[in-house]
């Protein structure tokens, strides 16, 4: 599972055989330069998921649903995760949390749109925790998640991922669940992995957390295009003779 938030990385992701694309929040990061995951709106959102299905034609596209469009009020939820199928004609949605979110969840599931939660750090909750740490090393935090996770799969969640959590409770979560525990920085004994695109192909460069595998340095190689692009066109030597008409 990766993520992709527009038209032509979705396409390239899909023939290059992922299974999920998820069009995470982090576009508020990486698409809109917001310093969290907060700001993103669910205009936006679908925005950024009708681009992503125009690209797909065989992977499952599940979308986030943003900070403020689901919690504390189920009916929210389920408007807010119908405008995501609707508009954007998505296969699933991904919300953040587990006993506190448990009544929107089971709302949403109850018109059939099929949802994957999300455990661990949960980014939408940054002003709580204060940190991006790694949450539950502690006994209590590990239990709670433990509890949710269990939650999530009897409400009929489709998966989880579990995000940036000791690899040991990965496996144990994993281990206890039917469905699918996708990781990000929760170790390699869960079900998948997934990735921020814009991270692992080295598009930004500050974020360096130790989970995260950078399959490319990107940033370096479009500079180096642009400076070449740049430095052609102020010698002249492009566009040459036969790249004109
Ligand atoms: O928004 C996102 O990209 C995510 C992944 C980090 C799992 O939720």
């Amino acid at each position: 599972m990766l993520t992709a938030y527009d038209f032509s990385m979705a396409k390239i992701l899909d023939k290059a055989g992922i299974d999920v694309i998820l069009v995470g929040d982090s576009a508020s990061n990486v698409m809109a330069g917001h310093k969290t995951t907060l700001p993103i709106t669910l205009n936006e959102m679908i925005y950024h998921a009708s681009s992503v299905m125009r690209g797909v034609s065989r992977a499952l596209v599940v979308v986030d649903l943003p900070f403020g469009t689901y919690q504390g009020n189920s009916i929210e939820a389920l408007h807010s995760a119908i405008r995501i199928m609707k508009e954007a004609g998505a296969n699933a949605i991904k919300i953040e949390g587990g006993e506190e979110i448990m009544e929107s969840v089971k709302r949403i599931l109850s018109a059939g749109i099929p949802v994957m939660g999300h455990l661990g750090l949960t980014p939408q909750s940054i002003h709580k925790f204060g940190t991006y740490v790694v949450r539950a090393t502690e006994n209590d935090e590990a239990d709670k998640l433990v509890k949710d996770a269990h939650l999530l799969q009897e409400a009929g969640c489709f998966g989880i991922v579990l995000e940036k959590i000791p690899a040991k409770l990965g496996k144990r979560v994993a281990a206890e669940m039917k469905i699918p525990c996708i990781g990000i920085g929760a170790g390699s004994e869960v079900d998948g992995q997934v990735l921020v695109l814009h991270d692992m192909l080295g598009i930004t460069t500050k974020f360096s957390p130790r989970f995260l595998r950078r399959y490319h340095n990107l940033s370096e190689e479009i500079k180096g295009s642009v400076g070449a692009y740049i430095d052609d066109v102020r010698s002249q030597s492009f566009p040459s003779e036969r790249e004109q008409y």
